[in-house]
This record gives structure tokens, C-alpha cells and sequence, in this order.
């Protein structure tokens, strides 16, 4: 049975303040830690045993996921003392694996939310016999991913992270984060160092002839390395358009877990979010955005493509498009916050201190 890495040390800092309290992959996505739903599906795909690479409060996950036995998995968890990058992480949990040396091993970056057919992924790998083989998708604007050419075979021809010239744009083909190495591969990767897969790792097995291979999927495919992204993956589990086993509730308009208050005439659209204990008052409107845990919102708010983190409040009227709002902060009423506005945990705004438009 294939076994897994997922990658899950990453700073999160493009998701700050989200991130401050809580690493990328605990922050809760249709209700339940983003990384619920990449563990899920690894194990609807047949994978058992998993290693977890951990860096940034790396002490959060253990007590969540356990020995992963809810969730039908046998979770291990190592801890890098120092960053050691992406490369460096997949080497040091080496020798938590049980697979032989011809064996593959998947590899998933830990905020990456896709409906990727992962059998066939390794499928791919077995049949053309790569050294490695890498999920490749398409994106409108390539520039903040790894760039991976392939030739007529799919063989990949280079790798190109994060390009900063225009010619280096030769594709919008993108490294989608989820790979498969032959076991023997891994124990190449420098130890005790840090590495990066994408600048150091894939360059080098290309220039030394490995056989790296692209699977070009075009399924729902987001990295949610973002807020912006974060909110829209969280709302596309609960529309259904993302797959996950592991949503706690029906797929719908919104989902309220079940502890939350949502007054009967406010409206929660676009795959909202009302998290634990949280509560949504009279008349507010609520569309494609996440509630946390224990977050208050006033009545007749006007919410739309936001997040509110865990125990904040927003004041009554108060419109929010494109905000986040960090843990334990204190919106007063009466203000106007958009596009990508980021209010700090606990941060306190005073009523109608911040508009973005007349008041009258
Ligand atoms: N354990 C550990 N240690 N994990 C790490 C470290 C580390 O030092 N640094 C990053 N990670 C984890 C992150 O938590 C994340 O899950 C994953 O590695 C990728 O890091 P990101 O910081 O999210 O990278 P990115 O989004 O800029 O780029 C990566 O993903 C793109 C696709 O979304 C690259 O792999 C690109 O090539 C790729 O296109
Ligand atoms: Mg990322």
C-alpha cells in the first residue's frame, strides 16, 4: 500500500493573521482543519500510513489528528528544528517509511485543495517508469508557481520556480504539489540541510538525466496560500464544487455546525461558513465567506468573501468584501472594510472608524 508525506511546516505567512495562532493547515475550511480534507482523501485513495513534516507551531497537530485512527490512517509526526524546506523535510521523515527502494511514495504539499485522482497519479508513475512523477495543472497566471514543461510524452523538460523574467514564462503548466518519488530517489536528497524540492532537488535529478514525469490534471485545483483563495476553497467544499469525504454536513448554500445561532432572518449564500458557538444575528447577510469558532456577527452586517477569525466580532451594519478579520478582533459598528484589508487579532475599530465610501 503506498504511504504518504504531506508537507505541513510552511510559515503561512501570505495567510497572515490567519496564521498567526494556527498553522495554514489547521485553519478550518467547511468546518473542519484544512488539512482534514487532504488527509481524507489520501485515505479514500488507499493510502494508510502517513508522515507529517512539521515545523511552524508544529505542536498543534499531534493533539488533533492523533494516531489518526479516526480517520483510518496511521499518522506519524516528525518535527524539524530548524526549517529545512520542502526538500529537506521530505529527507528527514525518510526513516518513518516502510516502503521498499523501488516502492513509490506520495507527496502532497499540505494547503492545496484538488480533486486530484491520486490512483492515477501513481498509475502514471508506475507505467512510464519515472524517477519521479509530479501533478501538473494549468493556470491563467503562472508567476507564483513552479513552471514545469513537458514534452510530447509528458516527460518534463524543466523546472522553473517562481519565474522573474518574462522569458522564463514558457508554460502555463504549474508543479500542482502532489508528487510521486521512487522510494531510493528520497535518500538522494542532502540531509541535515536545508533543500528546496523545487530549486535545488527537481533541477538537479534533470541535469543528472532522472526521468521526472507531468500528469497534466484539469480538475478543481486551488492553492490556498492566500486569503482570498483560502475563503474561496472553504466556500467551493461546501457547494460541493470541491470534493472532500470529510465535510461535516451536506453540501448546500451554507453550513452552520450544529453549536452555532444563526438568527432566522439573516441569509448565508455562496458556501458560508458559521463555525462552533458562533453567531450570526438579525439580518445580516452572510455570502461565500468563513465564520470561525466562537466569532460574533451583529445584526444587518453585510459579509461577503471574508473571513472572520475565531471569537471576533463585526458590529451591527458594519460591510465587509474581501476582509480578513483576525482572531479575537473587535470590529465596531458602522465600518465599511474591503478588499484585502487585514485587521490584526485582537485589534479593536472603533464605530464607523474606517469607510471606504461616504457615509451618507
Ligand atoms: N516541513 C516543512 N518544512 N514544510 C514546509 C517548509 C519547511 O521548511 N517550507 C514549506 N513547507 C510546506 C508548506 O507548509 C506547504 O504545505 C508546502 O511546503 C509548499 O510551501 P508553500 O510555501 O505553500 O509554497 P508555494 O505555494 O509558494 O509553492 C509551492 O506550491 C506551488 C503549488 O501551490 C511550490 O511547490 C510550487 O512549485 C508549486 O507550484
Ligand atoms: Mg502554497
Amino acid at each position: 500500500m503506498t504511504e504518504a508525506i504531506l508537507l505541513v511546516g510552511g510559515k503561512g505567512t501570505r495567510l497572515r493573521p490567519l496564521t498567526v495562532h494556527t498553522p495554514k493547515p489547521m485553519v478550518p475550511a467547511a468546518g473542519v482543519p484544512f488539512l482534514t480534507h487532504q488527509l481524507a482523501r489520501a485515505r479514500a485513495a488507499g493510502v494508510e500510513h502517513i508522515v507529517l513534516a512539521t515545523s511552524y507551531l508544529a505542536e498543534v497537530f499531534e493533539p488533533h489528528f492523533g494516531d489518526g485512527s479516526a480517520l483510518g490512517l496511521h499518522i506519524e509526526y516528525v518535527t524539524e528544528t530548524e526549517p529545512l524546506g520542502t526538500g529537506g523535510a521530505i529527507r528527514n521523515v525518510a526513516s518513518r517509511l516502510h516502503s521498499g527502494p523501488e516502492d513509490p511514495v506520495l507527496i502532497f504539499n499540505g494547503d492545496i485543495l484538488t480533486g486530484l485522482d491520486i490512483r492515477a497519479l501513481v498509475a502514471t508513475h508506475e507505467e512510464s517508469g519515472a524517477d519521479v512523477s509530479l501533478h501538473l495543472t494549468k493556470v491563467e497566471d503562472p508567476r507564483a508557481f513552479g513552471l514545469v514543461p513537458t514534452d510530447g510524452t509528458g516527460r518534463v523538460q524543466a523546472f522553473l520556480e517562481k519565474p522573474q523574467t518574462p522569458e522564463e514564462i514558457v508554460t502555463d503548466q504549474i508543479n500542482a504539489g502532489a508528487y510521486v518519488f521512487r522510494r531510493s530517489v528520497i535518500d538522494t536528497i542532502p540531509a541535515g540541510r536545508p533543500v528546496s524540492v523545487e530549486r535545488e532537488t527537481f533541477p538537479d535529478l534533470l541535469a543528472s538525466g532522472a526521468h521526472l514525469q507531468g500528469m497534466v490534471d484539469s480538475t478543481y485545483w486551488l492553492d490556498l496560500g492566500t486569503p482570498r483563495a483560502f475563503v474561496r476553497g472553504s466556500a467551493d467544499l461546501v457547494l460541493g464544487r470541491a470534493p472532500s469525504p470529510a465535510i461535516p454536513g451536506r453540501c448546500g448554500d451554507s453550513l452552520v455546525l450544529p453549536t452555532a445561532t444563526v438568527a432566522p432572518d439573516a441569509k448565508l449564500t455562496g458556501g458560508t461558513v458559521v463555525g462552533e458557538h458562533a453567531v450570526i444575528g438579525e439580518g445580516a447577510l452572510v455570502d461565500g465567506s468563513t465564520v470561525l469558532a466562537g466569532a460574533v456577527v451583529e445584526p444587518n452586517a453585510v459579509i461577503t468573501e471574508s473571513l472572520i477569525g475565531e471569537g471576533a466580532r463585526v458590529g451591527a451594519r458594519t460591510v465587509l468584501q474581501g476582509a480578513v478579520i483576525g482572531d479575537g478582533a473587535d470590529v465596531g459598528p458602522d465600518n465599511e472594510l474591503r478588499e484585502g484589508v487585514r485587521v490584526w487579532c485582537g485589534a479593536g475599530l472603533p464605530a464607523g472608524a474606517v469607510r471606504f465610501s461616504s457615509d451618507q
